[in-house]
């Protein structure tokens, strides 16, 4: 009998070991090294739909390559379109990974189920009996959605075949298993290997196919870090699951930008789009509530309102509290510390507690102006004009700086009918005819002079 050809993965990051250690000299976790088999099977039963002798390739100029003949696919929903930069490539693989329960099978089986082309969903996951039942929450009337329920590579590929689909989306790849491998499901070796057959099959006959992956406890997608360089697109699709937002992100796209943003909201009928998220982030209420400011931020190419709220009160202990949920609590304590040098707010005996509304992280720089109003308002407790709203980052010295693409943030404000927007004075403005009032401001004082 041949012998077993084995080899030693870590589970974390993927390296491959010749033997067994404790620790993994890349990834530095201990225990994650584990025995896979990887001997591939002396009888080559199977082939990938087309493989059969590929023309060697040869060098072509750049100006002839011909691009006109391979429009995107649009996928009907306007969000993923454009997160995806304008559609799904032709003979592209995408990856969507995310926490379990976020909707990752919801929103690409509504996908499947809005296209006009004949679409092949398979799903190791759920029988087809589970996703005819989501099927009807979302779109019951469709006629071009095949679904397959099965795991191995080489029965995938056979019906595909017989099939013929215009598109192939997998849910999900760690319960892929290749004959080509012994190892489980799941396992790294595996992993790659069905990752290859996938992108093999989707080069060679340009049909695109969107994986749907697991992420690890730490938030990364499970399996090898070789994975997502395999891909040639990484989406992420988050949200706190308490919300009913859902955030979409490329951590990578090889045809597009990775700013761009779509955000959904979980119904009871599947995932609808949010055209205007705006309006949705910010709370409609008559009074005027001390503690709330709202920021005019940039999600990607797309301005975003969103409301800051601060509780300022004081401290009960001995050291003061500081949180934030959805703001980086380090700058939270920086922009404290300027608030307490420059403008003589004593707030080192006093709790502060921030928080973004909607369930969003915000890493724009520009909330920062909004997250000191917010924080002025509340120890003052007074309210600030509710149609206020600013965009600035605040430095270390109490200063005012300019932030990117300011024009279109005042043109978003103005259109959802906010009074004045507090900027930098070192922006270059050249807007002319506008109805909000730009307020210019250099430093911290001067917001302090105008708000209280
Ligand atoms: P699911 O797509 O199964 O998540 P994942 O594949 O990422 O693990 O999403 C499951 C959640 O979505 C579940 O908690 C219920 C919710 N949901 C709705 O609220 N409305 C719907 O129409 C559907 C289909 C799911
Ligand atoms: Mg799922």
């Amino acid at each position: 009998m041949a012998k077993v050809k084995t080899t030693f993965f870590c589970q974390n990051c993927g390296t491959q070991y010749a033997k067994w250690q404790g620790q993994c000299n890349a990834c530095k976790e201990w225990n994650t090294i584990v025995e896979e088999v990887i001997q591939k099977p002396e009888k080559n039963d199977w082939k990938t739909p087309t493989s059969t002798t590929k023309k060697a390739s040869v060098p072509l100029r750049i100006k002839d390559i011909d691009v006109s003949k391979e429009p995107r696919l649009n996928t009907y929903d306007g969000e993923f379109n454009r997160v995806l930069g304008g559609g799904i490539v032709p003979g592209s693989l995408t990856l969507l990974g995310g926490e379990p329960g976020i909707g990752k099978s919801t929103l690409l089986l509504q996908i499947s189920l809005k296209l006009p082309y004949k679409t092949l969903y398979v799903s190791g996951e759920e029988s087809q009996k589970q996703i005819k039942m989501r099927a009807e929450r979302v779109n019951p009337n469709n006629n071009n959605c095949y679904i397959l329920t099965e795991t191995k590579t080489q029965n995938i590929f056979k019906q595909i075949a017989a099939l013929q689909p215009d598109i192939v989306i997998i849910d999900s790849i760690q319960t892929l298993h290749s004959d080509y491998i012994e190892s489980s499901s799941g396992s790294i070796s595996q992993i790659k290997e069905c990752t290859t057959e996938l992108i093999k099959f989707a080069k060679e006959t340009a049909t695109p196919v969107l994986l749907i992956g697991h992420i690890t406890k730490d938030g990364h997608i499970a399996g090898p870090k070789i994975l997502e360089h395999m891909v040639d697109t990484v989406l992420q699709f988050e949200g706190d699951r308490n919300h009913v937002f859902r955030i979409l992100r490329a951590h990578k796209n090889r045809f597009g930008s990775t700013n761009e943003l779509g955000i959904y909201e979980m119904q009871g009928s599947g995932l609808r789009e949010v055209t205007n998220p705006s309006e949705i982030l910010i709370s409609k209420k008559d009074e005027e509530l001390s503690g709330n400011a709202i920021a005019a931020t940039l999600e990607g190419m797309r301005p975003l309102m969103i409301e800051v709220q601060a509780l300022v009160s004081t401290a009960v202990y001995g050291t003061p509290q500081r949180s934030a949920t959805g703001f980086n609590a380090k700058r939270l304590n920086m922009l404290l510390a300027v608030l307490e040098k420059r403008a003589g707010f004593r707030l080192g005996a006093k709790d502060v507690f921030l928080n973004i509304t909607g369930g969003i992280t915000v890493d724009d720089p520009a909330i920062d102006l909004a997250v000191v109003a917010a924080i002025l308002s509340s120890n003052e407790d007074t309210a600030l004009q509710k149609d206020f709203c600013f965009a600035a980052e605040v430095g270390l010295s109490g200063e005012i700086r300019p932030v990117q693409r300011v024009e279109q943030r005042i043109l978003e404000a103005e259109k959802l009918g906010f009074s004045s927007i507090f900027v930098s004075k070192y922006n270059k403005i050249s807007l002319k005819n506008t109805v909000i009032k730009i307020q210019l401001i250099s430093k911290i004082e001067d917001l302090v002079g105008i708000l209280i």
